[in-house]
């Protein structure tokens, strides 16, 4: 999947412009606060409907204008196909072509992309949230039915927090939202664990190649529940635990808490990697789903760096960009160092990103 132009318009500080990405590697070079990241965050938007970064829609929108419209030319497979977003301050508009989406879950199929931030490197020791938040869109690419599942979850858990937070319910009621919890969570789980191990061999395998020696490195599952009871045992759980969740107000139990373990060499790498090796690892598994994508015979996505090298020592550094480089399908790099661009020689567009505006090099 290639997105082969791209046009910009109100969109943070970015200059109404159109812009042609070239197939491969995509450098985006240019000093701090010129635009690299918002660049990326804008096919990042296309691709999810949401922002890498914590924030509102509406802050998206160039200070001072009514709204921003973003539009990308794509080529998946062979076939042509236009997106359109429009963000206003009162909400979103999705068009595949000239015709508006259905809904979401339409949209969100069509550009599929990862992005790999600054705070992604963070990711081994970062909080559970953010490794879920990886789990599930893993899941997503290599199965597209995760995402309503995991949808489905998040709504059921969000109204058994709301009733057990309003403490007036009837036992029924509250059981009845148990049991479809309960139901969809022990699939989630399971949907989770059998991701993980897909997973695992190619992060063992990409670990391997950035860490240049051969590593003993593991992926493993830690679920929020006694998983082997199943949908039942699940049902059990939280029954049990009802007056804990109605003190709370919250539920206690259940793949809301799964977590994903990183290791290396035989140790939980959250406790023994250095902080170098974290961050390898972090990048590892990255590219370890985009290999296992690619491998089930989907498209590559597109794949968006953002600013990693600078944290990376040079070793690190050098191994990412050439297993980068090698890569068949599109690569976006944003980095402030001159440097990278002599060590990525064979980059097949060097964009220089100045006052919102991204010119090709080439
Ligand atoms: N809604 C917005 N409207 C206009 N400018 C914005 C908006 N949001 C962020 N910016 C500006 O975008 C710039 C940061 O761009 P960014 O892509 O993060 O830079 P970098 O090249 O360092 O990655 C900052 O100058 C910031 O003030
Ligand atoms: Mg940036």
């Amino acid at each position: 999947m290639i997105v082969r132009s791209l046009q910009l318009e109100g969109f943070r500080n970015l200059a109404t412009q159109s812009v042609e990405l070239g197939a491969g590697l995509n450098l985006l070079h240019g000093d701090n606060g010129q635009g690299k990241t918002n660049a990326l965050e804008a096919i990042h938007l296309l691709s999810s409907l949401r922002s890498f970064r914590a924030c509102r829609l509406r802050e998206i929108i160039g200070h001072g204008l009514a709204r921003a419209e973003l539009r990308a030319q794509l080529t998946v497979g062979r076939a042509p196909l236009a997106l359109r977003l429009v963000l206003e301050p009162g909400g979103r508009r999705t068009w595949l072509g000239e015709r508006p989406a259905r809904d979401p879950a339409e949209f969100l199929g069509q550009l599929q992309a990862v992005a790999f931030t600054p705070d992604d490197l963070a990711m081994v020791k970062g909080a559970p949230a953010q490794r879920r938040r990886f789990l599930d869109r893993a899941a997503f690419l290599l199965q597209p039915a995760h995402l309503l599942l995991a949808r489905d979850f998040s709504l059921a858990l969000r109204a058994r927090n709301r009733l057990l937070r309003t403490g007036r319910f009837q036992p029924e009621e509250l059981s009845a939202f148990s049991e479809t919890l309960a139901r969809l969570g022990a699939e989630l789980t399971a949907r989770r664990r059998a991701c993980v191990e897909r997973l695992g061999p190619a992060f063992q395998r990409v670990c391997g190649e950035l860490l240049g020696r051969p590593a003993a490195a593991g992926l493993g599952l830690q679920a929020g529940w006694r998983e082997a009871g199943g949908e039942r045992g699940l049902l059990g759980e939280l029954q049990a635990g009802l007056e804990r969740d109605r003190r709370r107000g919250a539920t206690g139990v259940g793949p809301q808490l799964d977590d994903l373990e990183l290791g290396l060499d035989g140790q939980p790498a959250r406790r023994f990697a250095s902080q170098g090796q974290q961050r390898t690892l972090a990048v590892a598994l990255l590219l370890a789903l985009v290999d296992e994508v690619v491998g089930g015979g989907a498209e590559q996505p597109v794949l968006l760096l953002d600013d990693v090298s600078s944290e990376l020592d040079a070793g690190n550094r050098r191994r990412l960009f050439e297993r980068v480089g090698a890569l068949a399908g599109q690569v976006l790099v944003t980095t402030t160092d001159a440097g990278l661009l002599g060590e990525l020689r064979g980059a097949a567009r060097v964009f220089e990103v100045r006052d919102g505006r991204l010119l090709a090099r080439q």
